[in-house]
């Protein structure tokens, strides 16, 4: 390949790993200022140098005018972590041999459509090459039904994506031609399995060569990004598309202002000293409070109630039928007393996360009575000794996600060994063993989506009435509240007035608060917490803690608990499998505009 002759128009991606990632550390605490700084340092020069020796070719090392590297190490973090900079001249396909059908880096997907793509040079193809040596041609023969056949795409160096810096501002730059009234779709997203989009450009081409040039916001928490461009378009069936240049180069980096957070401790907001919960991590866990200090001084700075986000679920209490490990348990709830926290019991019964053994269990409905009672028993008289556990969820999510049907009693609502070995009656029975065992605990049927959906609702309404007219033991009812950024606070404001107005009047929780901010779809996606959408999530949360003070009267309070500390400890990350901001602290620990509404509805401000 001749080597002089490229434009050295290289990808050049300098990147900084911005303090701690994860959106970590770049913020101040003091005055919620996300910044990731820009500027040289020695060890910006070491990655660099070794960044370029790992690069296969020689020739592409030649390739690299020092002018280029130059400008992307003063553009570099003066972070104490070190720069990581990436070359790859033209995307992989400049160094890629002419005729390559697997240029380095780039992957062709077909989805039920059919195309190729080639590496072409200059010498054979002088006016489909924009600049340099190589240009990478895709020709489209057909297209699939799925809206992605037919994606070429930038994968990063060694396909592992492309590292970015969270929280920053890239210029992305391309050159294209086709046919005119084809069209290329030039995206930029973030690696399986999410694929969350963070930026396009849908290009309608012309028979000459365009440029594509894109700003690109990264998310706070994204550390790799590829380029996907998209052909899966009926105008484009035939077609052949050249395209060019590729670059993607940090421009700067985006300096957040959050709106203030002057709380200082929430519980102590709390009218009549409801109590404000927390879920938490324990057991040998590094982000359980009992060990993670930074998260221990947050705990019981602002919260006077905690809920084992795990360990007190039934395949950690017993492992082994017959076989009880309170251990992990015991010391969360010393931690409790010893910081003067009350323990909200999580859960007696729940068809997840119940060990091999009783899932598996056969036997007939009286055996599994018995290992229903036993269980319940034994662990709601084990905790009953202590004073801190005020209250338990008995029973969690017993009707199907859809409707009102009980989960597992239809096709399609889902399955529950508990509803299948026993019946519906197994709700019940689980209530009155709790009674027996905690006379002193408040009893929770606890469930979620039932602040938006009203068939699940009025189950669980009919179920709390039906129990009251038989004398089954029952306190209150749970509202998870795991909802979503756009969730419609009149609609939760009315389902926790239906519970609210059940009589005799019961308790009201919400056990489980978060907010869904990354969504997966346009109009809703979110690419970053900016300031904006910190003030969605506070206008939401102020918006729900006004809802239930509203229409819960103080003697039916029980509380409001949100399901985890940071951001990054939320459950939210790894059931989406990508980042999202769901919780009350950013990543430093630093409290996040959200606890400042939650702090306003309390106080009445
Ligand atoms: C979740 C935990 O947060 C995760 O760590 C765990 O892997 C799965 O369970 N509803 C509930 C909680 O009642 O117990 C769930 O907690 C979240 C949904």
């Amino acid at each position: 390949m001749n080597m002089n002759r490229c434009s050295l128009l290289a990808v050049l991606l300098a990147l900084t790993a911005c303090g701690g990632g994860s959106g970590s550390g770049s913020k101040s605490s003091s005055s919620s200022v996300v910044s990731s700084m820009v500027s040289s340092s020695a060890a910006s020069m070491a990655s660099l140098s070794s960044a370029v020796s790992s690069i296969p070719s020689s020739a592409a090392m030649s390739s690299v005018s020092s002018s280029a590297i130059t400008s992307s190490i003063s553009s570099a973090s003066s972070s104490s972590t070190p720069v990581v900079i990436e070359l790859a001249e033209n995307g992989g396909f400049e160094i890629s041999e002419a005729g390559s059908t697997a240029p380095a880096n780039w992957s062709l997907a077909t989805n039920g459509g059919t195309a190729a793509i080639q590496v072409i040079s200059a010498a054979n193809q002088p006016s489909n090459v924009h600049t340099g040596d190589r240009a990478l041609e895709v020709a489209i023969n057909t297209i699939g039904a799925n809206p992605w056949s037919i994606e070429t795409t930038h994968t990063g160096l060694n396909n592992g994506g492309i590292p970015v810096v969270g929280g920053s501002i890239y210029a992305y730059k391309a050159w294209v031609k086709g046919p005119a009234g084809a069209q290329a779709n030039f995206t930029v997203g973030t690696p399986a399995p999410a694929y969350a989009e963070r930026a396009r450009s849908n290009v309608t081409l012309s028979g000459e060569w365009q440029e594509v040039s894109i700003e690109v916001t990264t998310s706070p928490d994204d550390t790799l990004l590829r380029l996907p461009v998209h052909f899966s378009l009926a105008a484009n069936v035939g077609a052949t598309i050249y395209v060019d240049d590729f670059s993607f180069t940090k421009v700067e980096s985006i300096t957040y202002e959050y709106s203030p957070v002057t709380v200082e401790s929430l519980r102590s907001l709390s009218p009549g000293n409801m109590p404000i919960g927390v879920a938490v991590a324990a057991g040998n866990s590094a982000i359980s409070p009992l060990t993670n200090i930074p998260r221990q001084t947050v705990v019981t700075q602002h919260f006077s109630q905690l809920t084992a986000e795990n360990i007190m679920k039934p395949s950690f209490l017993q492992p082994t039928q017959g076989q009880f490990s309170f251990g992990d348990a015991d010391a969360l709830i010393d931690f409790a007393e010893a910081n003067g926290l009350k323990v909200h019991g999580h859960t007696l019964l729940w068809h997840n996360q119940i060990p091999t053994w009783m899932q598996n269990f056969s036997g007939t409905k009286d055996q599994w009575l018995d290992v229903l009672r036993t269980h319940v028993s034994t662990v709601a008289s084990h905790f009953a000794a202590r004073q801190s556990v005020v209250s338990w969820d008995v029973v969690n999510e017993a009707f199907e996600d859809a409707g009102g049907r009980y989960r597992g009693s239809a096709a399609n609502t889902g399955s529950s060994v508990w509803y299948t070995n026993i019946g519906p009656e197994f709700i019940e029975e689980a209530f009155k063993a709790a009674h027996a065992a905690a006379p002193n605990a408040d009893l929770y049927y606890n469930d979620f989506s039932t602040e938006w959906n009203r068939p699940k609702l009025d189950a669980v309404v009919a179920m709390v009435e039906d129990f009251q007219a038989r004398n089954i033991p029952i306190d209150g009812v749970g509202f998870q509240m795991h909802v979503w950024g756009n969730a419609n606070v009149a609609t939760i404001r009315e389902h926790l007035k239906l519970v609210a107005d059940i009589r005799p009047a019961i308790k009201v929780k919400i056990t489980e608060l978060d907010v869904r901010l990354n969504y997966v779809d346009p109009p809703l996606s979110a690419n970053a917490y900016t300031p904006a959408r910190a003030d969605q999530h506070k206008a939401l949360i102020k918006g729900i803690v006004e809802a239930y003070l509203e229409v819960v009267p103080p003697e039916q309070r029980g509380g409001i608990t949100v399901w985890g500390v940071a951001d990054v400890d939320s459950w939210i990350n790894s059931l989406y499998g990508r980042p999202d901001w769901s919780l009350f602290f950013f990543n430093d620990m630093s409290p996040k505009p959200a606890l400042q509404g939650f702090a306003d509805a309390l106080s009445g401000n």
